[in-house]
């Protein structure tokens, strides 16, 4: 049996403490005590430290984050911004929310440690509309933070000023794309921008800007607090320190799981109980649904960047989707599709037809009335779509199709015949909504 490294519980250590969101608990555990330790630093130094731990981004590509800061132009006369990506959108997504409902502060403490790294006076977080419980757990703890002198003028005697707004958006996954998330902040359409310039540059307000992720950022106040070297211990060569992986699907103890950058889905998948009793994994998405998915063969691939992208796909945010034996591949990936045409924003031809067209034969195959050439003709689409689309949502659309035609490319062929509801029986499904009661 293999041997389950320890989970690192660091972002998720308070998730379980009495009311976890609040100052009281946050401030009980030195929380804001990051603070201090950062204004005895330069702002460069706060750079450097994050440069040295090795932090990546954990929004989805994984671009280094202290390089990103480091490159505002500090001689540019414009104001600084910070920008906060709390968005979460992607399809099986879901460690953000959870991080800034149980522990907001974390974030806020991210946010002030950030902003005055990069030498900004206004910070954003940008979250989903739709989370309105999230937007209010937010703002309760930005109004703590500014009561208890955490955030306003001259923050903690260090002469440093700080504002942050909560800004809630308006429901659309594209406004997770850091420019279109910029344009929407400016109360405009939210469809992404071209680059260059890129927003370090002139980003909000034409001003240079660096915008996070949300775990990004709430992981700063351990690197400052722990130090670098302690954060650059854990991990692998390349992927440094530990990330939330969120285990949703067809398994025994879905959730966060908090751990080491390079553990693997078997690892995972024993700490977690394991796929659900009497059935065996099928396939899996590494990082949400626009990452390629995965099988059964791969379940020893250490979950770092650089080993997922040598598997053929991405670490993205860490999302493993697990489905069982009884999901229709076919089905799965129409799904998603539907949720990408849905959210295509339409600047982009490749995109806002190719996934029109994308959903119309995906549909006529798990409908069993597939034509001849159909999977061909979807292989053509989303290789009109890679790479020639305006930004990386339309990439991500065809991910799963490509993917799923290399690992199950006789199920999208017995869509020509059999309709994916008699291949994969719904009763299968049924049984189990009906054991765990949904
Ligand atoms: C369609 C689309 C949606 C995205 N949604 C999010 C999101 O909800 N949250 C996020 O942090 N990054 C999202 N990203 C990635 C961001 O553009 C950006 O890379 C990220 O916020 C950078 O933060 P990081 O360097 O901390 O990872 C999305 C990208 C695309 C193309
Ligand atoms: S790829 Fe899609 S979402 Fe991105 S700009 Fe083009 S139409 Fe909009």
């Amino acid at each position: 049996m293999t041997a389950i490294p320890p989970l690192t519980p660091v972002l998720t250590d308070n998730w379980d403490d009495e009311r976890s969101w609040t100052l009281a608990s946050y401030e009980a555990r030195g929380g804001y005590d990051a603070l201090d330790t950062a204004f005895a630093m330069t702002p460069d130094e706060v750079i450097t430290a994050v440069k040295d731990a090795g932090l990546r981004g954990r929004g989805g590509a994984g671009f280094p984050t202290g390089m990103k800061w480091g490159f505002i132009p500090q001689d540019n006369p414009n104001p600084k911004y910070l920008v906060v990506n709390a968005d979460e959108s992607e399809p099986g997504t879901c460690k953000d929310v959870p991080l800034m409902m149980a522990s907001p502060h974390t974030l806020v403490e991210g946010v002030i440690l950030a902003a005055y790294a990069i030498r900004a006076h206004h910070a954003f977080i940008y979250v989903r509309g739709e989370v309105l419980h999230v937007v209010r757990r937010l703002q309760r703890a930005v109004q703590e933070a500014y009561l208890a002198g955490h955030l306003g003028v001259d923050i903690h005697g260090s002469g440093y000023d700080l504002d942050l707004v909560v800004h809630a958006g308006a429901g659309a996954y594209i406004c997770g794309e850091e420019t279109a998330l910029l344009d929407s902040l400016e109360g405009r359409r939210g469809q992404p921008r071209l680059r260059p310039p890129f927003p370090a540059v002139a980003g909000l307000y034409a001003s240079p800007t660096v915008i996070n992720n949300v775990e990004s950022i709430a992981s700063v106040p351990a690197i400052i607090r722990n130090g670098a070297a302690w954060f650059a211990s854990l991990g692998t060569e390349k992927s440094k320190g530990f990330v939330i992986y969120s285990l949703s699907g067809h398994v025994t103890r879905p959730g966060q799981y908090e751990a080491p950058l390079g553990i693997t889905l078997r690892q995972l998948l024993e700490l977690a109980g394991g796929v659900r009793a009497g059935h065996r994994l099928k396939f899996w998405t590494p990082g949400g649904s626009s990452t390629p998915i995965l099988t059964d063969e791969h379940l020893d691939v250490p979950l770092d960047y650089e080993s997922v992208g040598a598997a053929g796909s991405m670490l993205g945010t860490r999302a493993l989707q697990i489905f069982d034996e009884t999901v229709s591949v076919v089905r799965c990936v129409l799904r998603w599709t539907e949720f990408y045409k849905h959210e295509s924003c339409g600047k982009c031809t490749p995109c806002r037809e190719g996934t029109w067209w994308l959903v119309q034969t995906l549909a006529r195959i798990d409908a069993g009335e597939g034509q001849p050439g159909d999977v061909e003709k979807l292989l053509d689409l989303c290789d009109n779509i890679l790479g020639r689309s305006f930004c990386a949502l339309g990439d991500g659309a065809t991910s799963p199709i490509t993917s799923a035609i290399k690992y199950f490319g006789e199920e999208f062929e017995a869509g020509m015949h059999t309709p994916s509801r008699e291949l994969f029986p719904p009763a299968a499904s049924t049984a189990y909504a009906q054991e765990v009661g949904v």
